[in-house]
């Protein structure tokens, strides 16, 4: 008996082994085969290109923060300086070696890198596919949701009791923050679901780090429980949220439906919870209680930061340039004499150029992901391979954009609204591409029109000595520590 059981114990250790060496090794080293026509920095097993990839990065955080004290330059800001290599030094260093498409490893994992625009239009047909498409409600224009303004009165009473220097980063995240909670669930004072999707942003981030190395999540098995924990509490906050509108929905019946006119009423109309609509609708692809959430959370990941980044960097831009400042107000005081509405809004034309220079420069999405569904012929990339565009490799590219490529130049975007100049119709991508372009963008523009309307005719901007530029990828491109500007109130 005893011998069967250690036969049983041997031959279960032995599948395990197999299965691990045919995951992290045969699978792996047959990808490598059929992706050899692309070159690639050599990787290592079993982890890949990580340990280049880490060394490069702490080198570079490790000078900035020698740099602590050191007054931001004013020049760099102007110029953007070089962004892509400051941000991405190891896909930098690798681009010179290896041209603008080449294959990485993270761990067992590869990864087809792609800064060519060109490239990427030849594998676009295969690389769009998804099975799972975006419900209609996420389509829909919608006006936007103006939140409370709170940032706008704690500025006003700061420099007013004599703070002249803001850290405008942490207020504009907060009043993203707020704007897209009142959107999403008409919720204006619930910030736990918030501050916990945050903290589980920053523990992703750390525990992340050995992604697609074999059984990495051993080593973490303390952050990787504490994310899982944190997920099962914003679930049941989602949930909890959820379940009370859809009672609250049940119990109104077709009085009182179209009252709510946030996000989470559409969906849950889309979800088939609003029976009248769905009545109308009977192939309508039904979402689950699960689906809900998950659209939710994403919602709230892709929509917060984003629009705050954009706005950050713009602040920032703007102080750096004064005669933008003035452009602006100018334009301001112009097209909405008749008042803030969605028409007049969209009349703001320089401030659209601004926005989107913004957005080449310093996109706060940098990179897009795709993962190729079948063997895509043409380029020989077998199913599964993971694509990874540098979104800012290509927004600084001279060869797409020219010498100035570094330089804040918003009038690049007159003539050509849509994709700058550009020289490659797919180099201008902040938004993503194809079927899974972004579907908050034209929520952004609102409110990136409404916050600079209000903030810019109050206040003229400059940027703050203690200011220091350092861009970083936190999986969004974001300002290391925070940007700090001077207010000076305008009469
Ligand atoms: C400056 C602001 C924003 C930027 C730069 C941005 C950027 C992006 C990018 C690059 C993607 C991936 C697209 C792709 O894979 O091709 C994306 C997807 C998405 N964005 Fe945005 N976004 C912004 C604002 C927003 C807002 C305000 C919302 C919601 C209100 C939002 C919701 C989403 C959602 C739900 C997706 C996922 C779509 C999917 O997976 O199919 N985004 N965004």
């Amino acid at each position: 008996m005893a011998e069967v059981i250690a036969g049983c114990a041997i031959a279960v250790v032995a599948i395990l082994l197999c299965s691990f060496l045919y995951a992290a090794w045969v699978a792996p080293a047959a990808t490598r085969r059929r992706l050899r026509r692309f070159e690639g920095p050599r990787p290592s097993f079993p982890l890949g290109n990580l340990a280049e990839i880490a060394a490069s990065s702490s080198w570079y955080h490790h000078s900035n923060n020698n740099n602590k004290n050191t007054r931001a330059d004013a020049g760099e800001i102007i110029s953007g300086g070089d962004i892509h290599g400051r941000v991405f030094p190891y896909f930098a260093r690798w681009r010179s070696a290896f041209g603008k498409v080449f294959v990485y490893w993270l761990g067992t994992e590869p990864f087809l890198y792609v800064a060519d625009p060109e490239f990427l239009k030849s594998i676009t047909a295969g690389a769009l596919g998804k099975s799972w498409g975006k419900p209609d409600v996420f389509r829909r224009d919608r006006m936007l949701m103006f939140g409370r303004g709170l940032m706008l009165k704690e500025w006003s009473d700061e420099v007013a009791s004599g703070e002249k220097v803001i850290d405008v980063e942490r207020g504009v995240v907060r009043n993203a923050a707020e704007i897209i909670a009142q959107a999403t669930f008409g919720l204006t004072d619930d910030a736990r679901v918030f501050q916990k999707l945050q903290a589980m942003q920053a523990m992703l981030f750390q525990s992340n780090r050995l992604v697609g190395v074999p059984m990495a999540r051993l080593l973490h098995l303390r952050k990787s429980y504490e994310a899982w924990k944190l997920g099962r509490e914003i679930d049941a906050l989602l949930l909890h949220i959820i379940q009370s509108r859809q009672q609250r929905m049940q119990l109104q019946g077709n009085k009182n439906k179209r009252n709510n006119n946030d996000l989470l009423s559409l969906l849950l109309a889309a979800a088939g919870n609003d029976h009248e609509d769905d009545s109308n609708n009977k192939s309508k692809k039904k979402l689950t209680t699960r689906e809900l959430v998950d659209e939710c959370k994403t919602f709230f990941f892709g929509g917060h930061e984003t629009t705050a980044l954009a706005l950050s960097w713009t602040l920032l831009m703007l102080a750096a340039h004064p005669e933008w400042q003035t452009a602006l107000r100018e334009e301001i005081q112009e097209v909405l004499e008749d008042g803030l509405n969605a028409a007049s809004l969209g009349r703001l034309t320089k401030m659209g150029w601004v926005m989107n220079e913004v957005l080449r420069l310093y996109p706060p999405s940098p990179n897009v992901q795709r993962q190729a569904l079948r063997h895509i012929d043409d380029q020989q990339i077998p199913a599964g391979t993971n694509m990874w565009v540098d979104v800012v490799a290509m927004h600084h590219d001279p060869d797409l954009w020219g010498d100035d490529v570094n330089d804040f130049r918003p009038e690049r975007f007159a003539k050509d609204p849509v994709h700058g100049g550009c020289r490659h119709r797919m180099g201008f991508l902040p938004f993503g591409f194809g079927g899974r372009i972004c579907v908050g963008r034209n929520l952004t523009a609102m409110e990136y029109r409404v916050v600079l309307s209000m903030l810019l005719p109050r206040f003229h901007l400059s940027v703050a000595p203690q200011y220091r530029h350092a861009p970083r990828i936190m999986l969004s491109l974001r300002p290391s520590n925070g940007i700090q500007l001077q207010l000076t109130p305008i009469n």
